[in-house]
């Protein structure tokens, strides 16, 4: 759509996440023992409606746009 055109237009790949700050911080608790179990998926497209955590929008960001990007995550896949 327009939108995502301009934000190619400008080189933002932030779209709509926190746009009233300076710089997006997330930080998270990580469990001292991980007991080498799946625990989360981050985001990295900035299209995430639970941001900074992965809900699989870059499903569709990939096939809209051909990237390929995917979540950041401790044992964790996503298609
Ligand atoms: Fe952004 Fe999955 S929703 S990486």
């Amino acid at each position: 759509g327009r939108r995502a055109l301009s934000v190619r237009a400008s080189g933002a790949i932030n779209p709509d996440i926190k746009k009233d700050v300076e710089k997006v911080v997330d930080t998270v608790v990580v469990p001292a023992d991980l007991g080498g179990k799946p625990q989360a998926a981050y985001c990295r497209c900035w299209r995430s409606k639970k941001f900074p955590a992965c809900d699989g929008s870059h499903v569709a960001h990939n096939k809209d746009t051909g990237d390929n990007v995917s979540p950041a995550g401790e044992g964790r896949t996503c298609l």
